[in-house]
């Protein structure tokens, strides 16, 4: 079987060059001794399948992607057109949906994530947030997000909800999330309950929940593009650990605090990677402060996560170029 190529996203303004975000990535898998094609991101987000592959070779076969996140319906539909072209992206559109999408990861990681509930759009009225709000107990902190991103920059307007039983506050945090949204709300609203994470420089966080964050997510929409920021008073010190066929091949800092490493302990977790049954995901992983352990924060399909820069990430290229 040929080794695999991986498949980057093509610079808006250069065709024929890797988008500058994934330059680096592209330039050090060919270091490695590795092949890679250039997919059009905006055609494909388009619709626009066979521009989107135009610059993949015929019959290349196995593939992986790293770029920008995409919508699950548009990575079926780009699946297909390589399918047609002769490629195969190893990641299938069902494994894809399952591990980006928090419904498709959470029964597996439920009890090492906080609890969660979603709703499969925006909430129709107060009382569809109410039952969902009941569903996780009802009262007490809780952040929103929907399926795949939440909107940690407006930390307090648009995903903290400091008591679920304050429901015209609840009601106000979800509309405007929604609203800020807008056309990119990925599936529907998902409601989680706050839990107190180390954070990344501060040591561990007391009962208050301050003001978080930038961003980590490699999804170049309005939302993103441009987030990363750096780490943000109380940004949670997240590790971002990526598993290959079910073994960590790289372990490093959340994007969003490229300085902070912690060194989580993966036992509970592996198992957890391993019956989710996807190829090439990520985990984000904090310290809970009341002594409890490791957390999952999110999950994530390792084809659309965000490598921080300055990480070594040869032994992440080297093994999916061998898998
Ligand atoms: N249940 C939770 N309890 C406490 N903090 C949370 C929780 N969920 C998310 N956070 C904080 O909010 C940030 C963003 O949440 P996350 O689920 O990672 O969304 P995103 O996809 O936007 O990164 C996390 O990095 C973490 O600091
Ligand atoms: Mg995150």
């Amino acid at each position: 079987m040929r080794v695999p190529a991986i498949l980057f996203p093509s610079d808006p303004l250069n065709a024929r060059r890797p988008d500058p975000h994934f330059a680096w990535e592209a330039r050090l898998l060919r270091e490695l001794g590795g092949d890679h094609a250039l997919v059009d991101h905006d055609a494909l987000l388009a619709g626009d399948m066979g521009e989107a592959v135009r610059r993949v070779p015929e019959g290349r076969g196995p593939l992986w992607y790293r770029g920008w996140m995409i919508p699950s319906a548009a990575y079926s539909a780009f699946a297909e057109a390589l399918a047609r072209r002769g490629g195969t992206l190893l990641t299938s559109p069902a494994g894809y949906a399952s591990a980006h999408e928090l419904p498709g990861w959470y029964p597996v990681f439920e009890g090492a994530t906080p609890p969660s509930v979603w709703l499969p759009g925006a909430p129709a009225d107060r009382a569809e947030l109410a039952a969902a709000a009941g569903r996780l107990g009802g009262r007490g902190p809780a952040i929103v997000k929907d399926y795949v991103k939440s909107r940690k920059h407006e930390w307090a307007e648009a995903c903290f909800v400091p008591d679920l039983a304050d429901l015209p506050a609840l009601e106000r945090v979800v509309a405007r999330f929604v609203e800020l949204q807008g056309e990119f709300l990925s599936g529907g609203v998902v409601l989680r309950r706050y839990e107190d994470f180390a954070r990344a420089d501060l040591g561990p966080l007391g009962g208050e929940s301050g003001s978080v964050q930038p961003d980590s997510g490699a999804q170049r929409d309005s939302t993103a593009q441009g987030g990363n920021a750096g780490a943000g008073e109380g940004q949670a010190g997240e590790a971002r650990v990526w598993w290959l066929d079910g073994e960590p091949v790289l372990s490093g800092p959340h994007p969003d605090t490229p300085g902070h490493c912690p060194e989580p302990d993966l036992t509970a977790v592996r198992p957890l990677v391993r019956a989710l049954g996807c190829r090439f995901v990520t985990t984000d992983l904090a310290l809970r402060t009341d002594g409890s352990g490791w957390r999952v924060v999110e999950v994530g399909d390792g084809q659309v996560s965000d490598l921080p820069h300055g990480i070594d990430a040869a032994p992440l290229l080297t093994s999916l170029i061998a898998a």
